[in-house]
C-alpha cells in the first residue's frame, strides 16, 4: 500500500471534519485516481441510447484518464483507454459518432470497436525497406480494455478486476431509483458541459447536501420549488456511499408555516415568474431526487427535466462536469419541449444549478494554504443512516467514510 498522506490519518471514525488539504493536495489526488478511479469501483460511462447501434462511440473518461465507450458489432458495449497503443495519442478525438474503426490520426493505426488493432500502415515498408519487423503480432498491441457492465439503461466500466458485480455495487436501496427513472426506453435531448475550478470532491459533497438546496439557491425559495420544510428525506446504500436525496411538495401553506417559523430566509412571496410556463411542467414523477452514485455520478430528476451529470476531476482544483439531458421516446412534442424548458433550471447558468459551481469555487479559493484546517460536518448529528428531513450533511459524512476506506484500504464499515 502507499503511504497514507498525513491529511487521512488521525482522522476520526465518523468524518465530522473534513482537512482542507483533501481539496488541494497533489499527493492526494494522484491517490484518488489509482485508489479510486483505477479501483474497486464502478465508473457511469455513457447512456446505452448514446450508444445504441453498432460502431456507435462516445469518448469520455474514468477519472482523468481518457476512455472510448463503443459499441461493437457483437451488438455488447466495450471500454478502451484512449491512447493510442504506438505512441500514447489519443485515438479518438470526437465526443460521438459512429464509425466501423477507429483511427490514430498521428500515424492511422486502426482499431476495431473492441479496441483491436486491425490496421497499421507500411507495415511492411516500401519496396522492401523500413517498415515492422516479421515477429511484429497486431494482437499483442490492443488498446487497453476496461470491464464493461450496464444497469437499467446506464453503462459503467471499471479498471479493476476486483470490483463486484455491477448490480451489487449500486446496491438494492439504490437500484429502485434507477429502476423508477429507467423503465422505459429513453431519448438523448442534448448536452452541456462546464469547467469549475474546484476540487471534484466539492461537488460530490454538494449533491449530497440537502441543507443548502434552500438557502444558497434563492430561485428555489421565491418562486416555490424547494424548501427545507417540504418532506423528504435521503437514503443511503449499506456503506453509505451512494445517496438518493428526496424532496416533495406538501401543502403550500403547511410548507410555508414550517419554513417560516424555522428562521431560514425569508420567503419572498410578492415575485413571480413573468413567464410561468418554466415551472408548469405535467404530471410525472413527483417532486426532486438527486441521485448520487459514487464516485462521480448524478441522476438527476427535477420536476420534468431528466439528466446524468458525469463529475470529471482534471486536477486538485479543477473538474468537469457533462450533463446529458434525456427524455423518453415516447415522449409527444410538448412533453419534449416542457424538458427543455425546464433544463434552463440547470447546467452552467442554471436558474438553480449556476450557484453550485460557484460554491465550489469559493471554497477552492478560500482554504489555500491552511492543509490543516477543516471543514465541520455535524447536521443531523454524527450518525451515517438514512434521514427523514432535509437539514443534514449525513450523506457527506457517507462520502468521507467510505472515500477513506477506499484510500486507506480500511474497509471496516463494510
Ligand atoms: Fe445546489
Amino acid at each position: 500500500m502507499s503511504i497514507v498522506p498525513n491529511a487521512l490519518s488521525g482522522w476520526t471514525e465518523t468524518p465530522t471534519r473534513v482537512p482542507y488539504s483533501l481539496f488541494f493536495d497533489r499527493e492526494i489526488y494522484d491517490l484518488e485516481q489509482e485508489k479510486i478511479f483505477r479501483g474497486p469501483i464502478w465508473s457511469y460511462v455513457a447512456l446505452e441510447a448514446e450508444i445504441a447501434k453498432p460502431g456507435d462511440f462516445r469518448a469520455t473518461f474514468v477519472g482523468d484518464t481518457p476512455v472510448v465507450v463503443t459499441r461493437g458489432e457483437d451488438g455488447k458495449p466495450h471500454a478502451f483507454v484512449n491512447r493510442c497503443a504506438h505512441r500514447g495519442a489519443l485515438v479518438c478525438s470526437e465526443m460521438r459518432g459512429n464509425k466501423k474503426t477507429l483511427e490514430c490520426p498521428y500515424h492511422q493505426w486502426s482499431y476495431d470497436l473492441a479496441g483491436r488493432l486491425v490496421g497499421v500502415p507500411f507495415r511492411r515498408g516500401i519496396e522492401g525497406k523500413g517498415g515492422y519487423p516479421k515477429e511484429f503480432r497486431l494482437e499483442e498491441h490492443s488498446l487497453r480494455r476496461l470491464r464493461v457492465d450496464s444497469y437499467g439503461g446506464l453503462v459503467f466500466a471499471t479498471f479493476s478486476d476486483e470490483a463486484e458485480p455491477l448490480a451489487d455495487y449500486l446496491g438494492p436501496a439504490m437500484t429502485p431509483w434507477i429502476d423508477r427513472l429507467f423503465a422505459k426506453p429513453v431519448r438523448i435531448l442534448g448536452y452541456s458541459r462546464q469547467f469549475v475550478n474546484a476540487n471534484w470532491k466539492l461537488y460530490a459533497e454538494n449533491t449530497r447536501d440537502p441543507y443548502h438546496a434552500s438557502l444558497l439557491h434563492l430561485f428555489h425559495t421565491t418562486f416555490g420549488m424547494y424548501r427545507s420544510s417540504q418532506d423528504g428525506g435521503i437514503t443511503l446504500d449499506r456503506h453509505g456511499r451512494h445517496d438518493m436525496l428526496r424532496a416533495m411538495r406538501r401543502a403550500e401553506k403547511d410548507e410555508l408555516a414550517a419554513f417560516d417559523g424555522s428562521g431560514l430566509r425569508a420567503y419572498a412571496g410578492q415575485y413571480k415568474l413573468a413567464d410561468p410556463s418554466l415551472l408548469a411542467g405535467r404530471k410525472e414523477h413527483e417532486g426532486i431526487h438527486i441521485h448520487s452514485l459514487f464516485p462521480g455520478l448524478v441522476i438527476q430528476q427535477i420536476q420534468n427535466t431528466l439528466a446524468t451529470r458525469q463529475l470529471l476531476p482534471k486536477a486538485p482544483d479543477k473538474f468537469e462536469l457533462v450533463v446529458t439531458h434525456f427524455g423518453y421516446e415516447d415522449d409527444d412534442e410538448e412533453m419534449t419541449a416542457i424538458r427543455l424548458k425546464q433544463a434552463n433550471l440547470i447546467g452552467p447558468a442554471g436558474y438553480v444549478s449556476m450557484e453550485d459551481g460557484y460554491a465550489a469555487e469559493i471554497v477552492q479559493q478560500a482554504i489555500v494554504r491552511d492543509a490543516q484546517a477543516s471543514s465541520v460536518l455535524e447536521a443531523g448529528g454524527g450518525t451515517i443512516e438514512d434521514q427523514e428531513n432535509l437539514v443534514n450533511e449525513t450523506a457527506i459524512r457517507g462520502f468521507w467514510r467510505y472515500y477513506r476506506e477506499l484510500l486507506t484500504g480500511d474497509a471496516r464499515a463494510a
